[in-house]
C-alpha cells in the first residue's frame, strides 16, 4: 500500500475544496495530488447504491483514465428511522439549487411524529489502482437531529446535525472542533495509516 509515497495521485473530483483538502493531506508525505478537472476527467454517473459503490466507480474510471493511482470520496447523512435516506442521495435531496434548508425541512418533514431521531454522516475513501484494485476506508460520526436548525458554521446537514455526547450541533461548533470529529476526518486517518506510514 506504501507503493503511494512519493508518486503523482489523482484526486477524482471536480469540487475545488475537497481537491485542496486532500492536497494538504497527502504533500507531506511527498505525493503531489492532481484535480481530475486539470486533467479533464470526465465525472462519471453516480450509479452505484452505496457509499462504497460510488466511491470506487469515481476513483477508479480516474485511475484508468489516468494511467495514475486515484483517489475518491463519497459521503453522505444516513437516517435510520428513514430507511437509511437521505443517504447516497443527501446532494440531490437539497435540488438543482443546492438549497439544504430545503433538504433539512424534508428530513423533518418525513421524521414528523418519529422518536428515534438518530442519524449518522458517513464518508468513504476509495483508492483504485490503473491495473483495477480499489481499497475503501469508512468513517462515521453519530448523533441525532434537532429541529430547527441551529448554527451558521459548515454547510449541507450540518445545522441540524448534534453529534453524540456534544451539546452543539456541526453548524455552531467552531469548524476546529468538527474537523477533529467528522466522518471524513476517521475516513482520512484510516487512508493515512493503510497508506500514507
Ligand atoms: P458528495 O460526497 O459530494 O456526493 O456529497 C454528499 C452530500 O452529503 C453533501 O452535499 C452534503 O449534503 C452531505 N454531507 C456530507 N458530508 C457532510 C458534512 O460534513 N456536513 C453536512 N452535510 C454533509
Amino acid at each position: 500500500m506504501n507503493r503511494l509515497l512519493g508518486q503523482r495521485l489523482v484526486i477524482a473530483t471536480h469540487n475545488p475544496g475537497k481537491l485542496r483538502e486532500i492536497a494538504e493531506l497527502v504533500a507531506p508525505r511527498g505525493i503531489t495530488a492532481l484535480g481530475a478537472a486539470e486533467l479533464g476527467l470526465p465525472e462519471p454517473e453516480e450509479t452505484g447504491t452505496t457509499f462504497e459503490a460510488n466511491a470506487e466507480l469515481k476513483a477508479r474510471a480516474a485511475a484508468t483514465a489516468s494511467g495514475l493511482p486515484a483517489l475518491a470520496d463519497d459521503s453522505g447523512l444516513v437516517v435510520p428511522a428513514l430507511n437509511g435516506a437521505p443517504g447516497i442521495y443527501s446532494a440531490r435531496w437539497a435540488g438543482a439549487a443546492r438549497d439544504f434548508s430545503v433538504a433539512m425541512a424534508k428530513v423533518e418533514e418525513q421524521l414528523a411524529g418519529k422518536l428515534d431521531r438518530r442519524a449518522y454522516f458517513v464518508a468513504v475513501l476509495a483508492l483504485a489502482w490503473p491495473d483495477g484494485a480499489v481499497t475503501t476506508f469508512r468513517g462515521e460520526a453519530h448523533g441525532d437531529l434537532v429541529w430547527p436548525p441551529r448554527g451558521k458554521n459548515g454547510f449541507g446537514y450540518d445545522p441540524m446535525f448534534r453529534p453524540e455526547g456534544r451539546g452543539m450541533t456541526f453548524g455552531e461548533m467552531p469548524p476546529a472542533e468538527k474537523r477533529e470529529l467528522n466522518h471524513r476526518a476517521r475516513a482520512f486517518a484510516k487512508f493515512e495509516a493503510a497508506c500514507l506510514q
